[in-house]
């Protein structure tokens, strides 16, 4: 069974699916691997490192594909690149099925067997999978750290013979995997913390880590089976509104997280809302990918508005790219390790298997 990877458009895409950890793990499995030259080499990880464990090295990607029975990336390979794919090959990647429909249609009657891993379901058995909870833990952190650098004041109270500082004031919005990650990253770092979210289970999760959790009034739970966040109603949109207006006013820095699957991002920070907020403020809005949840986020720009900094990042997992890819590559390798039957060395797609069943392309 050959298992492949080819590079990745790195302007744009700066990890790996196949870390030298995970290819020792894949060829201990039974499988061969290929490689591309310099596959790793921007992340410090040699040709070398690669063909120690055994890995082969083509120069030419077409014929890398080629021999592949599975190929794993980070995004869709672009139309050259799926022009090489063959019939009852096994492409696995975080595929973005919903904004790709139709590419992966076309794959789908060229009977390439598509697996997108951002569909994986949020259940107990799936986690070590999870590549939407890995990368979303490291964005969270990396944006309070990036805020951090960019406010202008300590972060920590500080007593020292000129004076006091206070400790800086952080407001989450969305306390999912990254907003979690934002709170306690924060917290270690001596910030106040505030949070909110609309699905209920979020309150203990953001007190449990010193945070302090701001109910809207009467809000009803407003959380999916899948655990996933709904279409909050306009009356709820209101009070959350005039909720956050008024925290707004001693709130130093601002992490935006909050997502609904599918959607566009719901707008939280409206522009009426930013004449509350301070000068030298910061908005970090790791919702940018899907419009950001301010009504000045723009898509890999700073924005200045009032004096407060808007910061919409879409891929901030480029900045911590050889961590990011660690953890990637080891979800796609539990994935590829639950498909694979090893007795037979063949791949087995069990419709039975909700993993399975939920991440395929049909
Ligand atoms: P996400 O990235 O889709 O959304 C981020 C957060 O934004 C969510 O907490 C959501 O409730 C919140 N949000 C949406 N609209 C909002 C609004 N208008 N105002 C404030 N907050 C808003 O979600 P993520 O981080 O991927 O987590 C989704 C769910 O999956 C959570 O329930 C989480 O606990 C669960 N989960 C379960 C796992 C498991 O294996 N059992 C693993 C990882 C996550």
């Amino acid at each position: 069974m050959n298992l492949v990877s080819i590079s990745e458009n790195k302007e744009i895409e700066k990890r790996l699916a196949i870390t030298p950890e995970i290819a020792k793990k894949y060829i201990n499995l039974g499988l061969k691997l290929s490689l591309p030259e310099n596959y790793g080499l921007h992340l410090g990880f040699s040709d070398e490192d690669y063909k120690n464990l055994g890995v082969d090295f083509l120069e030419n990607e077409k014929d890398i594909i080629n021999r592949a029975d599975i190929i794993v990336q980070l995004g869709l390979l672009d139309e050259e690149r799926q022009s090489f794919l063959k019939e009852n090959q096994i492409l696995i990647g975080s595929l973005n099925a919903i904004s790709n429909e139709q590419k992966l249609k076309k794959l789908k009657l060229k009977k390439i067997n598509c697996f997108s891993l951002e569909l994986l379901p949020r259940i107990t058995r799936a986690q070590s999978m999870d590549i939407l909870s890995s990368q979303a833990n490291l964005a969270g952190y990396k944006a309070v750290i990036e805020a951090f650098q960019i406010y202008e004041r300590a972060i920590p109270m500080m007593m020292t013979a000129a004076g006091t500082i206070p400790a800086a004031k952080v407001l989450v919005i969305g306390a999912g995997v990254a907003g979690l990650q934002a709170i306690a990253t924060a917290k270690r770092m001596g910030a106040v913390v505030f949070a909110t979210d609309v699905r209920m289970a979020s309150k203990e999760q953001v007190e449990s880590l010193g945070g302090k959790f701001l109910s809207v009034d009467g809000s009803e739970n407003l959380e999916t089976d899948g655990g996933y966040a709904k279409e909050a109603s306009e009356e709820f949109k209101k009070k959350q509104e005039e909720l956050l207006s008024e925290t707004l006013k001693k709130i130093d820095i601002i992490i935006c997280t909050a997502l609904i699957p599918g959607r566009e991002a719901p707008k939280i920070i409206k522009e009426e809302m930013f004449k509350n907020l301070q000068k030298g403020s910061i908005i970090y809005d790791l919702a940018a990918t899907q419009g950001g949840n301010t009504a000045f986020t723009e898509a890999d720009k700073i924005v200045e508005k009032n004096g407060v900094k808007i910061l919409g990042e879409t891929n901030i997992l480029n900045k911590l790219p050889v961590s990011a890819s660690n953890l990637y590559s080891k979800n796609v390798f539990n994935f590829i390790s639950n498909l694979y039957d090893k007795e037979n060395n063949k791949i087995n797609i069990n419709l039975e298997d909700e993993i399975i069943e939920k991440t395929l392309i049909k």
